[in-house]
C-alpha cells in the first residue's frame, strides 16, 4: 500500500503530543512497521509493554496481544487500530469449554500460549510464547502433568522437544495450517540448497521439513546468523519485510500455502485489517481502546508476570 508522507508526520506529530508508544509485531504492514517505536515478536512485545513510559500505547498487533498489554498497564490506554484484528487460535479456544477441560483435570498445571483471550489466561497457571515455550514447560517438575492450550501444533512440538506428557486443546491457526507440504517438496527440489525456516504453529510434516524451527523473532536472527544462504520461509509473510531489512543478501522464499486458500500467500487477514490511517485515527481519538474487566485483569496478570521473570 501507497501512502502520502503527510500521514507519517502527524502519526509521529501526535505521538510525541500524547507521549504514546507505537509497538508493532513482525506481520503488520511493512508502512506500519517502518513507523514503529519497536516491533517484534509476541514476547518482546509484551516485554516492551511491561517497561514503557508512555501514556498511551498504540498497539499495531492482533486483539490477544493488546490485551497482554492493557492487563500489564491497567492506568495506561492501550489502543487497537482495528478491533476486528482478532486471532483464529484465541477464537478456537472459548472460556466455558476450556473451564470443563480444566476441571476434568484438576491436577494438571495449565501452561496457556499466549494467543488467548484474557478469559483464558485467567484460567492458567503459567502463560507462553513461541519464544520461551521450552523453557517455561521445562520449568515445571518433571513429574508434573501439563494440560497445554490452544495450539496443538505448538503442543505437539513441546511434546516431541521436551518428552513431557500434555493434555492438548484442539485448536490451530488458520494461516500456519495452510501451509502445502507437496508444493513445499516441489519447491524444494527447485532449491535443493535452501533452508526452510519455520514457526512452530505449522502442522508436524511441515515442522519436519525444518532446519530451523523458533517464533518470528527467532526466525529473524536465524536468517541474520546465516546471511548468504536462501531461505524457504514457513510462516506469516509479513516477516520478510525484516528479514529483507536485517539481511538483504539472503534470498527469501515464502512457503507455499494449499489451492484453496484465501489468499495465495500466508497472509494474516486479521494483522492485515490494520492500516497506517486507522492508527492514525485511533492515536487521534483513542480510541478503539481495549477494556479487560478487573477481576479478569487481576487473575490473568500473575501467569503473564511469571512468563516475564523466567524468561529475563
Ligand atoms: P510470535 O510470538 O512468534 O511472533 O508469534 C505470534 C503469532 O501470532 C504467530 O502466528
Ligand atoms: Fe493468530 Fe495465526 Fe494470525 Fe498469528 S498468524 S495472529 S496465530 S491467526
Amino acid at each position: 500500500m501507497v501512502y502520502n508522507v503527510g500521514i507519517k508526520e502527524k502519526i509521529a506529530r501526535l505521538k510525541k503530543q500524547k507521549n504514546a508508544v507505537i509497538l508493532a509485531h513482525y506481520y503488520q504492514d511493512e508502512a506500519i512497521q517502518e513507523i514503529a517505536d519497536y516491533v517484534g515478536d509476541s514476547l518482546g512485545l509484551s516485554q516492551k509493554a511491561a517497561a514503557t513510559k508512555a501514556d498511551i500505547i498504540v498497539f499495531a498487533g492482533v486483539h490477544f496481544m493488546a490485551e497482554t498489554a492493557k492487563i500489564l498497564n491497567p492506568e495506561k490506554k492501550v489502543v487497537l487500530p482495528d478491533m476486528t484484528a482478532g486471532c483464529s487460535l484465541a477464537d478456537s479456544c472459548p472460556p466455558d469449554a476450556f473451564r470443563k477441560l480444566k476441571e476434568a483435570h484438576p491436577d494438571h498445571t495449565v501452561i496457556t500460549y499466549v494467543n488467548c483471550s484474557a478469559e483464558i489466561k485467567a484460567m492458567t497457571d503459567i502463560v507462553c510464547t513461541s519464544s520461551n515455550a521450552l523453557k517455561i514447560v521445562n520449568s515445571i517438575p518433571e513429574n508434573q502433568p501439563i494440560l497445554f492450550a490452544p495450539d496443538k501444533n505448538l503442543g505437539k512440538y513441546i511434546i516431541k522437544e521436551t518428552g513431557r506428557d500434555m493434555v492438548l486443546w484442539d485448536g490451530s491457526c488458520i494461516v500456519h495450517e495452510a501451509f502445502c507440504i507437496d508444493k513445499l517438496l516441489d519447491l524444494y527440489k527447485k532449491h535443493p540448497g535452501a533452508v526452510i525456516i519455520a514457526h512452530p504453529e505449522s502442522e508436524e510434516h511441515i515442522l519436519k521439513t525444518a532446519r530451523y524451527i523458533g517464533s518470528t523473532a527467532g526466525m529473524i536472527q536465524y536468517v541474520k546468523d546465516h546471511p548468504d544462504s536462501t531461505f524457504i520461509v514457513a510462516t506469516e509473510v509479513g516477516i520478510l519485510h525484516k528479514m529483507k531489512e536485517e539481511v538483504p543478501e539472503a534470498v527469501l522464499i515464502p512457503a507455499p500455502v494449499e489451492e484453496d486458500n484465501t489468499c495465495a500467500c500466508s497472509e494474516c487477514g486479521y494483522m492485515k485489517v490494520n492500516t497506517l490511517q486507522k492508527l492514525y485515527n485511533c492515536l487521534e481519538k483513542e480510541s478503539p481502546s481495549i477494556e479487560v474487566d478487573p477481576v479478569i485483569r487481576e487473575r490473568a496478570l500473575l501467569p503473564i508476570q511469571r512468563m516475564l521473570t523466567l524468561s529475563k
